[in-house]
């Protein structure tokens, strides 16, 4: 195991109705004026809106709105946001949404603070001073709510970049399960992908002796086995949601990635695809993750062996190991594809044309060295091999 310090200050708070304590946890972290940032509308239909501004009322701290945050959240917004947040005064962004509310929150609340353009942050610049974030979770997925990432589209090329902070961590989160309830299936399958595949590129390193995080990662890929397809068969299943939205917690903020290398480049593969396509993240994952397995499985056949055997409980051939480890990507695509997840180009709506300019911008795009990922270091002839294995 590696060196390593772990910080991970937020204050959760999970369980029914906790969104009902938004202003008194506000006021504890020491906002005044609050940012109320969110998507494209289902916390205003489901009501949660209403209840947030009641419970900052009721504890008379001022707010004011913005609404309008697409899936693969866009720079043009997060210019809008911070722009409101300096005219308003604001001093404490309130994120109530998915992943992408969350992020485009972070990067607003670190850009208000920051005299240069934001964008700076997605081009290597760390994060170091943002205004405090709160978030109300509505989806289990990214893992926003207890990360120190965001990632965010510029609109400027349609390029999608992430950016990393300690500052970014949320000061609270709240995570009401029976939230997650007004999902459509195909978001949570994406959610359930999303939570798994933070989980794989941890999982897939080239440190060893890391067998307590080894181990946390098999427990968490178990769980969401067990209760992804729970609560895709029925969408009320508290304790099936409440048992997702903690795993999709524990899969990314680093608990179970300290002291280990990690790979990420399924992410930088897949955040080509979702740039320029505007699929959903998870579904994305869904069909680059199978690829990138088929092709880097070669770089250590025994740790996916063991994935196969320890997760999927595939029969560990001593012999010839790689069936093994085949047998276990097998099992992750036949587990996508029940979850209703899309599993080539055609269902995912790319088209092979692009494969050369997305390989060439993930491997070059903002200043890269020409290769990513930290488990199977991948040039960019490695990824179009990796893209076309999509088709
Ligand atoms: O916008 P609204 O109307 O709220 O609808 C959203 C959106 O259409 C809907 N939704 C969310 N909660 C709902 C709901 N609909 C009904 N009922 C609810 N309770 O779901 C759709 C997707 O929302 P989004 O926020 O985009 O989902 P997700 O949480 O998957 O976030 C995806 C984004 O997170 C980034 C991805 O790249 C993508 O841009 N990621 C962020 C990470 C991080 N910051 O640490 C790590 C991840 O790897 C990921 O890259
Ligand atoms: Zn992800």
């Amino acid at each position: 195991m590696d060196n390593f310090t772990f910080y991970s200050p937020t204050y959760f708070v999970f369980g029914k109705d906790e969104e009902n304590k938004t202003g008194s946890l506000v006021k504890r972290f020491g906002g005044s004026k609050v940012l109320i940032h969110y998507g494209g509308g289902s916390i205003v239909r489901s009501g949660l809106l209403d209840r947030v501004k009641d419970s900052l009322n009721k504890e008379g701290i001022d707010f004011v709105e913005l609404g309008g945050v697409q899936p693969n959240p866009r720079s043009g917004l997060v210019y809008e946001g911070i722009e409101l947040c300096r005219k308003e005064k604001i001093d404490f962004v309130l994120a109530v949404g998915g992943g992408s509310t969350i992020d485009s929150s972070k990067a607003i609340a670190a850009g208000v603070v920051y005299e240069g353009d934001f964008w700076d942050y997605f081009q290597g610049k760390p994060i170091t001073k943002a205004l405090p974030i709160g978030t109300i979770l509505t989806i289990s997925a990214a893992g926003s709510e207890g990360s120190s990432d965001a990632v965010i589209t510029n609109e400027d090329g349609m390029y999608k970049r992430g950016s990393r902070g300690e500052a970014l961590r949320p000061s609270f989160s709240i995570l009401n399960p029976a939230l997650t309830q007004t999902l459509p299936h195909f978001q949570i399958g994406c959610g359930i992908t999303d939570i798994m595949a933070h989980l794989f590129e941890r999982y897939f390193t080239v440190t060893e002796e890391v067998e307590v995080t080894d181990r946390l990662i098999e427990s968490l890929l178990l769980t969401m086995i067990h209760e992804g397809p729970r609560v895709i068969e029925n969408h009320d299943n508290y304790h099936a949601q409440a048992n997702i939205m903690w795993a999709g917690m524990m899969a990314h903020n680093n608990s179970c990635g300290v002291g280990r290398d990690q790979d990420w480049a399924s992410h930088d593969i897949e955040h080509e695809l979702s740039a320029i396509y505007d699929c959903a993240h998870g579904a994305g994952l869904a069909v680059v993750f199978p690829a990138w397995m088929t092709y880097t499985m070669k770089h250590d056949i025994n740790r996916f062996a063991q994935l196969a055997v320890r997760v999927w409980g595939c029969q560990m051939d001593y012999k010839h190991p790689e069936n093994t480890a085949r047998a276990g990507i097998a099992a992750l695509k036949q587990f996508l594809k029940s979850i209703g997840m899309p599993s080539d180009f055609a269902e995912l709506g790319a088209d092979k044309k692009d494969i050369e300019k997305m390989a060439h911008t993930a491997c070059y795009g903002d200043g890269r060295d020409g290769y990513i990922g930290g488990f199977a270091k991948l040039g960019e002839a490695d990824v179009v091999e990796i893209y076309r294995l999509m088709l």
